[in-house]
């Protein structure tokens, strides 16, 4: 139970207000109890009980609620390093696809790797993620697509999930339509709606359920079928929308009741309007953006209409090679004009939100998971702004250490 002291400042980030808000309190303790925030505010107002409770100092620096990643396409097998110099050269991301590269092969690396290899993979990529401060990852399958290898993919999630840093499954089996379903796309559609996801939710995989809506992958009808059999099996729709095409993707997440609409780099006027009527959470995933070198999310347009916008890496071997969060949200303030405090907003309460989180995780109060992060920064403006390689000199979750700067 120990008390953390000498806090420059600390950025509680409570889901409420508006999303600059991020309710710092400058010198600032916190008390944790086994998992659990015990208390958090200003150290000259520590309650006396707490006198007795061993203390540790921040030495001055900022505290955060431990980042959360909503969007990770945490488990695939190999790299694709020769499609970025290729898109370079000029290729675009759909006709390297087209020719066989993109996500099908990194399909093919997947099915092909052990469980063994693609855990161990995961484990290393975890530890690199806390050691930045993340201490919640949302995990999409979605490059096994067939029953066996997506439920292995899901399988491996469960396992790493043991620790106290959280990885909240989600089912992608709609995010391409594989090799050999080619010709016969209502077949798969029909596998997943039929088989894939009854068993998934029959043993208890995944909690979301995600489709890549898209004119190379799943058409809003499709995803449609998807996300109603998911809904009527306890899974809540999240989607890829609006990436490359103006496709109704934020439309459907807005009928759907998705718990986000993520990429969203080419949403319509009526979009962004239904997205914030619906209380759908927009996720800005800059690092795609960037590698695809396209245009920013829209996310001055989004706050403005009232819709959250949540921050997240997007990792994986195609668009987003980065799991590095903070340099998302760097990113995520110079290409879509976030502010810093948004962004961490957006990487934190709102983050949680967008994976069902929100009474448990992202924010720094009483009762809540103990799980923050100090940076050596004194204020949040001047972290974002001074892009580092690593700025977070010690990470705990679940009330346990994951981290500690040497
Ligand atoms: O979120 N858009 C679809 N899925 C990934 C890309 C996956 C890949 O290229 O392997 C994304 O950008
Ligand atoms: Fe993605």
């Amino acid at each position: 139970m120990p008390v953390l002291t000498n806090i420059g400042a600390l950025a509680r980030c409570l889901p409420s207000g508006p999303q600059s808000d991020i309710h710092v309190i400058p010198a600032a303790a916190l008390a944790w109890e086994g998992e659990r925030i015990a208390w958090v505010g200003s150290e000259a107002e520590l309650p006396e009980h707490f006198g007795g409770w061993p203390r540790e100092d921040a030495g001055g620096r900022l505290v955060v609620p431990g980042l959360v990643d909503c969007h990770t396409h945490l488990a695939f097998a190999g790299w694709r390093a020769e499609e970025f110099e290729q898109r370079l050269l000029g290729k675009s991301y759909l006709e390297i696809a087209a020719a066989g590269g993109g996500i099908a092969s990194t399909v093919e690396a997947t099915r092909a790797a052990s469980s063994d290899a693609l855990l161990a993979r995961c484990r290393e990529h975890l530890a690199a993620m806390a050691r930045l401060g993340v201490t919640t990852v949302e995990a999409k399958s979605g490059y096994g697509l067939s029953e066996e290898h997506e439920i292995r993919l899901l399988e491996i999630y469960r396992a790493l999930g043991s620790g106290p840093q959280r990885i909240v499954p989600t089912l992608l089996a709609a995010h391409v339509v594989p090799e050999e379903f080619r010709g016969r796309r209502g077949k798969y559609v029909e596998l997943i709606v039929e088989t894939i996801i009854p068993r998934v939710a029959r043993e208890g995989l995944a909690r979301f359920c995600d489709a890549f809506v898209e004119d190379t992958a799943f058409t809003p009808d499709e995803a449609r079928r998807v996300f109603e059999a998911g809904k009527q099996h306890g899974l809540r729709p999240k989607l890829h929308a609006d990436q490359l095409s103006s496709g109704g993707g934020a439309e459907l997440a807005a009928e759907v009741g998705a718990a986000s609409a993520d990429h969203l780099e080419r949403i319509s006027e009526e979009g962004v309007r239904r997205l914030a009527a619906a209380g759908v959470v927009a996720v800005s995933l800059p690092f795609a953006s960037l590698y695809l070198g396209g245009m920013a999310l829209p996310a001055r347009r989004l706050l403005e209409a009232g819709v959250a916008v949540a921050v997240a890496t997007d990792f994986n071997p195609g668009t987003a090679p980065s799991y590095h969060l903070p340099v998302a949200m760097t990113l995520a303030c110079a290409l879509q004009r976030m502010t810093p405090a948004e962004a961490l907003k957006g990487a934190t309460s709102i983050a949680a939100r967008a994976i069902g989180l929100e009474g448990e995780v992202g924010s720094l109060e009483e009762g809540k998971s103990a799980d923050f992060a100090v940076i050596d920064a004194d204020s949040v403006d001047q972290w974002l702004y001074h892009l580092r390689a690593n700025a977070c000199v010690r990470t705990v979750a679940r009330g346990a250490e994951l981290w500690r700067a040497p």
